[in-house]
Order: structure tokens, then C-alpha cells, then sequence
């Protein structure tokens, strides 16, 4: 047996792992649903177990309502929700193809720092902060740079805004465009309509709306855009098959975002590309099973209830909400920090007095608004009430001056409104 080194350090053994029950209401990642977590200690299966195939396919067809759609490429990308935007845009996007950015905040130029490693000629078309991108001013940014994809956000958390997509299919198809959507904060939260919107390509994540842990990326493929995939085809050296053919485009600049591979790997050939994380595939099953389980529409209403009573207890409290009421999402608020008040101050004793996280902000909003959260598990009635008391006792032993009492009646009252 190999000794330890004896001039090393005994190792340390930590503890246990044993985190605080923090109630997360910030913009994600929130409190995962306990039958997700339940459903991750299930007992691994290799990925090839007729078992574990079996429930790949279930994973399929338990997300195509999620995402509202009939596209039999709909599954999960392993990685955090950034992972399944990355094989998105690798495998749609050739170096020197004209995008289209559709950008209204931090997750928009995400989208152009992938692009840009891409090597993709970015074109955009822009909201300020706190603002959407009207359809109209999309449709003329696809007539006058007639882009090969065109890419957007549909609830961009750093601005709480949500971009209204209804007809964005149809442009794209129109101009010979594909079309992507990152869905990451508003999937299992506010409706996904990827087939009634005709998008090609959406993707999501499970810690927010879902109510999971990150780590497994749900996605769903239009025939039109795997057809794109197929195209680019190029199986690596050591799992070429007879069986599968390389097409005649640009090979995929990426070997594990590469969605030809993995759609191979989710068809029925198993191609042997990664090993499927089958613990996350786990809680994606159980998230969309719990989300199916109370019917999407409930659960969409029920984020509304939940976006509607925050943000009326926030301005019960005398606060002003930031950004344009029209376009917010309903899962997450931003708030500004009142003039004189220390917003990580509160943030700190928000987490030590009351074991509850809010979120603090990016860019040009950075040390001006909170970001409240209620999603998934998260948006419930008490939740949003008991964060609400705690903030107005946070700003009230900071000296702001509120009318104390107020939030909670006021956002009760707004969640049967
Ligand atoms: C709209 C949006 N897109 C993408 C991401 C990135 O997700 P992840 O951190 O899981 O990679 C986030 C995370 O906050 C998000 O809100």
C-alpha cells in the first residue's frame, strides 16, 4: 500500500455537509422542490441500462409541453443553463454568419460574448435597461442586416424584463432566419411557446421557475434546425459508426456542445458521446414532472400571483420598482435601494437575522436595485410575505423612514387581485 506522504499536512475532513435553510429570493438559484432533491439521491444506472435510456426518453416527451412545442429533439444539455446557450449558438452559428442580438441587459451580451468567441459578424438591436425591444424596430433589424440567426432573451434577469415574442418566428422565417431564445429565467415560471412562437431553438435551466438545482440545461430543436445540425455533422475519430454519416458543412467548433453528437447520443442509435449526468437527469425528470403535475397554467398564474403581490408590498413600503410595468417578469423584481440606505448592509442582515437571500445587481444597476426573486418551490404566499416583513424590518433598523405594517396587507390583497 502507498504510504501518504508524511512531510504533507494531514488532510482536513471538514464537516459534513450541512448548509443553513436559507429561503432564496433572489434571481436564482432558489430552494429546489424537495421531491427533486429526492429524486437525486435516487440510485445511478449506467447510461446505456435500458433503464436509464428509458428514462431519457421520458425526459423528451416530459419536456415538450414544458416547452410548449411537438419538436421530437427536445432534451437536456449537461451543464449549468450558460452550457446549453453555448451548444446552441456553436452548433446553429458558423464563424463569419451575420447574428442578430436582440439585447436588453446583461443575458443579451452574454449572447455577443459567445457569438464574438464564435466568430460571428454581431449585429444588434437594442433596449436600454429596463426596457424591451419593440417587434417593430426587430423587423427592421432583420430587413437591413438579413441575419442567418437571430438570438434572444426571452426574461432577462439582471433587467427583470420579459421580451414579448409572439411573431418572432414568423419574421425569421420570413428573412430565411433561424431564430434562438434563451429561456433560462422564465421556463416552468411564464409560458414558453416555442412552436406558436415558431423559434427554432430554446433552452433553458432548472434553478429557476423549475425549481431544481443548476447543472442540466433543457433544450428543444425545430427539424428545420437540426436539419442545419445534421449538416455540420462531423462524429469524432474514436465512435465512428457505419451507421452514421458526417454531413458536408462546417464541422462544430466545440466537441462537448457539439448537438449533432448529442442529439445522436439522445436518438435512439446512443451514440457514445458524454456520460449522461444521470443524477441531474433525475431532478430535470422530477422538476418537469412536478410542473406538469400542478398544470402549466396554474403554475403560471401562480408566479403572476407571486410577481404581483412582491411587487405591491415593495411599493406599499414606499419603494420604487424599477423598470417598464408592461414588459416585467413575473418571477422576478427590481427594486431600487432607497437614497442614504447601504443596499449590501441589508443584504447582509436580510441573510443573518432572517436566513433569506435577495440579490444585488449587474452593470449600470450594480449598488442601485435588489433583485427579488419568487419562483419555482419559491413562489408561494407565505414565502413572499415573510420576505417582505423581514425586508421592512431591515430598512426600518437602517432609519428608513416606511409606513411599517403596510407591505404585508398590501401584497396579500394584490396576490387574489
Ligand atoms: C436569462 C439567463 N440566461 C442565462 C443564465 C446563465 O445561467 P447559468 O448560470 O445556469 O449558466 C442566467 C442565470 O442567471 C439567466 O438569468
Amino acid at each position: 500500500m502507498p504510504e501518504l506522504d508524511p512531510m504533507l499536512p494531514a488532510p482536513a475532513l471538514f464537516g459534513e455537509i450541512d448548509p443553513p435553510q436559507r429561503l432564496l429570493m433572489g434571481p436564482g438559484p432558489v430552494n429546489a422542490h424537495p421531491r427533486v432533491l429526492r429524486a437525486m439521491s435516487a440510485d445511478l444506472l449506467g447510461q446505456f441500462d435500458p433503464e436509464m435510456t428509458g428514462y431519457m426518453n421520458q425526459v423528451m416527451a416530459l419536456y415538450r409541453p414544458v416547452f410548449g412545442t411537438a419538436n421530437a429533439w427536445t432534451m437536456l444539455i449537461d451543464g449549468t443553463a450558460r452550457a446549453a446557450i453555448e451548444a446552441s449558438l456553436v452548433s446553429l452559428v458558423v464563424p463569419g454568419d451575420t447574428v442578430l442580438v436582440i439585447n436588453f441587459g446583461r443575458f443579451g451580451l452574454l449572447l455577443q460574448e459567445i457569438l464574438g468567441r464564435i466568430g460571428a459578424r454581431i449585429v444588434t438591436v437594442d433596449a436600454p435597461w429596463g426596457e424591451v425591444v419593440p417587434m417593430a424596430a426587430i423587423a427592421e433589424a432583420i430587413a437591413a442586416y438579413g441575419p442567418k440567426v437571430v438570438a434572444c432573451v426571452h426574461g432577462d434577469t439582471s433587467t427583470t424584463m420579459a421580451q414579448p415574442l409572439e411573431g418572432l418566428g414568423e419574421l425569421c422565417r420570413a428573412a430565411g432566419a433561424l431564430a434562438y431564445v434563451d429561456a433560462t429565467a422564465t421556463l416552468g415560471g411564464m409560458e414558453i411557446a416555442a412552436d406558436r412562437w415558431g423559434v427554432d431553438v430554446v433552452t433553458g435551466g432548472l434553478q429557476k421557475c423549475l425549481g431544481g438545482p443548476s447543472g442540466s440545461a433543457p433544450i428543444t430543436i425545430s427539424d428545420r434546425a437540426a436539419e442545419h445540425i445534421f449538416a455540420r455533422r462531423h462524429v469524432e475519430q474514436g465512435i465512428r459508426r457505419d451507421d452514421i454519416v458526417d454531413g458536408a458543412g462546417v464541422r462544430i467548433g466545440s466537441n462537448y456542445f457539439d448537438l449533432a453528437m448529442i442529439m445522436d447520443y439522445w436518438s435512439e442509435k446512443r451514440l457514445n458521446h458524454h456520460t449522461e449526468a444521470t443524477s441531474m437527469l433525475y431532478a430535470a425528470r422530477e422538476c418537469a414532472r412536478v410542473a406538469l403535475g400542478e398544470g402549466l397554467a396554474a403554475r403560471f398564474a401562480r408566479h403572476a400571483a407571486s410577481g404581483r403581490a412582491m411587487t405591491a408590498g415593495l411599493r406599499a413600503m414606499g419603494l420604487t420598482v424599477f423598470g417598464d410595468d408592461a414588459h416585467r417578469m413575473t418571477n422576478v423584481t427590481g427594486v431600487y435601494i432607497p437614497a442614504g440606505i447601504d443596499g449590501e448592509r441589508v443584504r447582509t442582515m436580510m441573510r443573518e437575522h432572517f436566513e433569506i437571500e435577495i440579490g444585488s445587481a449587474f452593470g449600470p444597476l450594480q449598488g442601485k436595485i435588489w433583485r427579488l426573486g419568487a419562483m419555482g418551490y419559491n413562489a408561494m404566499r407565505h414565502k413572499v410575505l415573510i420576505t417582505l416583513g423581514a425586508l421592512e424590518a431591515c430598512l426600518a433598523a437602517e432609519g428608513f423612514v416606511l409606513p411599517l405594517g403596510a407591505a404585508v396587507p398590501a401584497a396579500l390583497a394584490a396576490w387574489v387581485a
